[in-house]
């Protein structure tokens, strides 16, 4: 499989997953579409000395535009002293996975989870095949997690079947499986108390022996940010996140060895600039106020790291 160069101290991303396996900890895949938020979780990373993947969704391919992607994150990659893997975050169709493989992404995820599960084996498979050649690792969606993003809508939770899981990690030879046991996309995630489904987690696991798994729609949504949001004029009504220990329960005691989290740095950055904006009415420099965004970004990144994901440490 793909060895990282040198700028990843000769380590990749499945001896990442392997260790986090065995050592209890979870590398954070957080989503990016600008560098001042790539180099909050880089810097991040580096000061917490964890293993880190920096996620590009479909939206934010279009936003960023494709050829700036690479050039920065492997600017990143030189400047900080991290394990950092670039990832294409919930890729639809092959086209889009065989793309980031040519611009050299580490990781692809094709979620073709909406489609039959013959038609998510067909294509995973495809995907696996142009990927592999090129040492590029793939991830797929088995089960559908709940949520409206730019480019995803799911209405309602399909757990994933534990038995389909085996079969599809045999047919399609993927290299990570993101499941659906309760968690969902965005910031409003349940109507009352966050439940994680441990028992399909793990029958899935039973099935799938040491196979590395993956957890989207991790975000906790930090009330106290939501209110001080909402007090300086934003409108985030009910928004509801996942319970933080019902995460580290999923790092420490099953194999997550990869969790998503999106929404809570957004929340951190937008909080960030309405603050900055509030207390400095006379500021029209975006310096300013995109330098407080930063530093909320990679304090959330830092904890999460050390608190949540318990991979500081880990490099
Ligand atoms: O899971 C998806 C990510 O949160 C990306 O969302 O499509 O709005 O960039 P986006
Ligand atoms: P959140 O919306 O919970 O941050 O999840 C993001 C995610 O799963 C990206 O793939
Ligand atoms: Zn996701």
């Amino acid at each position: 499989m793909r060895k990282c160069d040198i700028i990843c101290h000769m380590k990749d991303l499945m001896y990442f997953y392997k260790k986090a396996i065995k050592k209890g900890f979870a590398l954070g895949a957080f989503n990016f579409s600008n560098l001042e938020t790539l180099k909050a979780i880089c810097s991040a990373a580096e000061e917490e000395k964890s293993p880190v993947i920096v996620a590009i969704s479909e939206g934010a391919l279009k936003f960023l535009g494709e050829g700036y992607i690479f050039p920065i994150v492997n600017q990143a990659k030189k400047e900080y002293k991290a394990p950092i893997f670039l990832h294409l975050d919930h890729g639809k169709s092959f086209e889009i996975c065989k793309k980031a493989v040519d611009l050299g992404f580490d990781s692809v995820m094709i979620d073709a989870s909406d489609l039959s599960f013959d038609k998510n084996i067909e294509v995973t498979k495809k995907v696996v095949n142009y990927a592999h050649k090129k040492e590029v690792y793939v991830e797929a969606e088995l089960g559908q997690i709940k949520g409206i993003e730019d480019e995803i809508s799911v209405e309602n939770n399909h757990f994933t079947d534990p038995i389909q899981a085996k079969i599809f990690v045999e047919k399609t030879n993927v290299d990570s499986l993101a499941i659906a046991i309760g968690t969902s996309h965005g910031a409003y995630k349940y109507k009352g108390k966050s439940e994680l489904k441990f028992d399909i987690l793990s029958n899935i696991q039973k099935q799938l022996k040491d196979f590395p798994l993956v957890l989207h729609g991790a975000s906790s949504v930090n009330q106290e940010l939501v209110k001080n949001i909402n007090k300086l004029g934003g409108k985030i009504n009910n928004a509801v996140g996942v319970d933080e220990n019902l995460i580290k329960i999923a790092v420490t005691k099953y194999n997550i060895v990869k969790i998503n989290m999106d929404t809570d740095l957004r929340i951190a950055y937008t909080e960030a600039i309405m603050r900055s904006l509030k207390n400095n009415p006379s500021n029209f420099d975006p310096r300013v106020y995109i330098k407080e965004a930063q530093t909320a970004v990679k304090n959330v990144v830092k904890n999460k790291m050390k608190n949540l994901l318990n991979s500081s440490n880990k490099a």
